[in-house]
């Protein structure tokens, strides 16, 4: 085994469903007032996924960009993981759908993870550790984030919601994020803030408690990564889990206490470090395992130049809950490979379909019967689920991208 070199992201992208809800709408739908939800909530608009655009046919999307964007070739790939809290079948995986959809070769460790939105997480630390203890003999990791986010209609939690997946590509000499393997701050505990029981698409959620639990553990976890990342150079940008803008905004308040700021300071601070990745989260809302990365992506996409060389932090919260912070710098070259993701790409104008309030009802209503037919499936998406066949196996249409 030769000696193992930076550990990383070298690949990042992600899919969202065709259709968005603008929250304008919605405030109006429920008659609540617009600033609720743009200044109480920090959210814009929301991805909604129709039957087609499962955890699967946006995880295979994802990922399927990502090879293409990256330049890398499946038989790379000797780990792949997918995490999510939204599983298709108890036993058989997402990964390995994914792994089938996206041709992987066969000498790959396949499989899911799931704490809330803190499985992907798991995940990408699992790869990282793959690959320090040389296992991965010069492959690299596939790991992908895949989520529908969803909440009663009329519901405290509506206005939250969202879906996506995204994609990572987890390898030595990264072109993206070097992070700092080993060395992450976490906590644990038994609440029950957020849960999806087995028989229920709908989350269900204790709204209040579960930012006090996302911000206790904040605090906890981001102590005990002062622990063991002690010294080093200062985070200059912080990306959180967002369930939505607003709670990104609490999290940097309680962080910067840690750090003896107080909120006027932490305020400011925030302008600077923290907004310019919430930007893709307002245009799709909460994807649960993914929205750590999707802030990630967004920052990175707007001044992944100006962050080159330089220290960022990361917090992943997953409900139930477990938390984990960590560090990262952004590589060399980083700019030159952001462009060539072509990161803003899945939310350019045109993109995607703005859904009316009967349009988006009909969504979910829909989906009692969705599950057991064939949908009718857009082909200008790549991958869709086509539904359940008499033996109850789930059925995708696969359209692997060539090129970007
Ligand atoms: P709510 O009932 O809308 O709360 O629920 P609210 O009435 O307190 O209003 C929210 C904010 O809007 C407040 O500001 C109001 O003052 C403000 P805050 O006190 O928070 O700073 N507001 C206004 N602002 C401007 N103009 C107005 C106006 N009116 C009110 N006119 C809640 C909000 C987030 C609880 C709800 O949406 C919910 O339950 N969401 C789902 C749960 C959630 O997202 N929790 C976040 C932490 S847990 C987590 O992140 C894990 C998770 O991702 C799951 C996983 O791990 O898998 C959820």
């Amino acid at each position: 085994m030769g000696s193992i070199e930076a550990i990383g992201i070298d690949a990042i992208t992600f899919s969202v469903p065709r259709s968005y809800l603008d929250l304008g709408d919605l405030a109006v739908a429920r008659g609540v007032a617009a600033d609720k939800y743009r200044l109480g909530l920090g959210v814009s608009q929301m991805a909604i996924a129709a039957a087609d655009e499962d955890p699967v046919a946006l995880a295979a999307g994802a990922g399927s960009r990502l090879l293409a964007a990256s330049g890398r070739d499946p038989s790379e790939i000797g780990f792949c993981a997918v995490g999510t809290e939204t599983a298709v079948d108890h036993s058989k995986p997402v990964s390995s759908y994914v792994h089938g959809l996206l041709g992987l070769p066969s000498r790959c460790r396949v499989f899911e993870t799931k704490h809330a939105c803190f499985g992907a997480t798991a995940a990408l630390l699992s790869a990282t550790e793959w690959i320090a203890s040389g296992a991965a003999r010069g492959r690299a990791a596939l790991i992908i984030a895949s989520d529908i986010a969803r909440y009663e209609i009329g519901s405290p939690g509506e206005p939250t919601q969202g879906a996506g997946a995204v994609a990572m590509l987890v390898s030595e000499r990264p072109r993206l994020l070097e992070l700092e393997v080993g060395r992450t701050g976490s906590f644990a505990r038994d609440v029950h803030d957020f849960w999806r029981p087995l028989h229920r698409k709908d989350a269900l959620v204790d709204g209040k408690f579960s930012v006090e639990c996302y911000l206790d553990a904040l605090g906890h976890a981001y102590r005990d990564w002062q622990e063991q990342a002690a010294g080093g150079e200062p985070l200059v940008r912080t990306c959180y889990h967002v369930p939505y803008g607003k709670m990104a905004h609490k999290a940097h308040r309680v962080r910067s206490s840690v750090d003896g700021l107080d909120e006027a300071a932490a305020d400011r601070d925030f302008e600077l470090t923290v907004a310019p990745s919430l930007r893709f989260a307002s245009q799709v809302g909460n994807i649960y395992a993914g929205s750590l990365y999707l802030a990630l992506a967004s920052l990175l996409h707007a001044e992944a130049a100006a962050l080159e060389g330089r220290r960022i932090g990361l917090f992943s919260y997953g409900s139930g809950c477990a938390a984990e912070f960590f560090a990262g710098r952004v590589a060399a070259g980083a700019a030159a490979m952001v462009a060539r993701l072509d990161l803003g790409a899945p939310l350019a104008p045109g993109a995607r379909a703005r859904l009316t309030i009967p349009a988006y009802e009909a969504l979910r209503r829909d989906d009692a019967s969705a599950d057991r037919r064939a949908s009718e499936v857009s082909s200008e998406r790549p991958f869709a689920f086509l539904g359940v066949d008499p033996a109850e196996r789930r059925r995708y249409m696969s359209g692997i991208l060539r090129d970007g």
